[in-house]
């Protein structure tokens, strides 16, 4: 089959993204079809960042976006704000976690081009960026290594990145935003118990979806021909089985209350009357493990 050739980049027969280093000079990627939805939340802080009183801002991003040839179709996800926010509650719990513990580890699995490290780094934290082979090496176009931040080439379904991170000083939290919906729930289930087998004591940052949400997006997928949404979890207190507390969680629309404090207007205005059709969509959830 010929390749299709969709904005700037190229799709071949597999469904891998070549991105077009040609014309327009940006950088060649080869991303697997899972691995490509990095570019949801890439763009939409590329976009937050040059918008009036952004959440959150990401030099960084407007950089890669500008530098790497992506499939346009991941600019196109409706209600850009919503990866924008969820990221933002997410680096609230990362926040809250480091003001406990200035020197522990964190540790992003699925990272995609995650900037986290940039917005929350506070000179002492440890923290390792895991992710897929594909979408490290892309990753090591942009970010380098140092004393405390390393990458971790490995699918988070591996066990031996779990010997690397434990060599680094604790408690550790175990973030993972936007990839465990691309799971199934046997493989979430079992990701999750080897956490809290292997490190008690720790805690966890996870995003849920709600039956209907990975439905919605499931049907929006096969339209746009993007990667299909598996889990589906109503409630992230279900998870308490696996050893897990869950101590809080949030929406993208009633986002924790340190978060809410700094909100800007925009999204004071905004918040409340979005939160009747996205306020059950999915919820952002903080655990300690037993
Ligand atoms: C929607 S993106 C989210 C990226 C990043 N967390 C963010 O919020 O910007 C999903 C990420 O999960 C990664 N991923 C998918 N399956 C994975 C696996 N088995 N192990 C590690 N990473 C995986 C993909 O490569 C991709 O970077």
């Amino acid at each position: 089959m010929p390749d299709r050739h969709e904005g700037d980049a190229r799709v071949d027969s597999t469904g891998t993204l070549t991105g077009d280093a040609g014309e327009a000079g940006k950088h060649e990627v080869r991303l697997g079809a899972v691995q490509q939805t990095l570019f949801i939340p890439l763009v939409s802080r590329a976009r937050e960042t040059n918008r009036w009183g952004p959440v959150l801002r990401d030099p960084k991003a407007v950089e890669l976006v500008r530098a790497i040839g992506y499939d346009t179709k991941y600019a196109e996800v409706p209600g850009g704000w919503g990866p924008v926010l969820r990221t933002a509650v997410f680096d609230t719990y990362v926040r809250e976690f480091l003001a406990r513990h200035p020197a522990g580890t964190v540790v992003e699995l699925g990272t995609g081009l995650n900037t986290r490290f940039e917005r929350v780094d506070n000179g002492r934290l440890h923290w390792f960026d895991l992710d897929l082979p594909d979408t490290i090496e892309l990753r090591r176009a942009f970010f380098e290594d140092t004393g405390r931040r390393r990458m971790i080439t490995a699918s988070a379904l591996d066990e031996e990145w779990l010997d690397v991170v434990a060599g680094s000083p604790g408690p550790h939290l175990f973030v993972t935003e936007g990839m465990l919906a691309y799971f199934s729930e046997e493989d979430v289930h079992a990701l999750l118990a080897r956490i809290v087998r292997r490190f008690p004591g720790s805690f966890v940052a996870l995003d849920t979806y709600s039956r209907q949400m990975v439905e919605r997006q499931r049907a929006m997928a096969a339209a746009r021909n993007v990667s299909a949404m598996t889990w589906a979890c109503d409630d992230p207190g279900a998870l308490e089985h696996l050893g897990l507390e869950l101590i809080d969680s949030a929406t993208i629309t009633k986002p924790p209350r340190a978060m809410r404090r700094k909100l800007p207007l925009r999204y004071r205005i905004k918040l409340p009357l979005a939160d009747r059709e996205y306020g059950k969509a999915g919820r952002i959830a903080f655990f300690r493990t037993a």
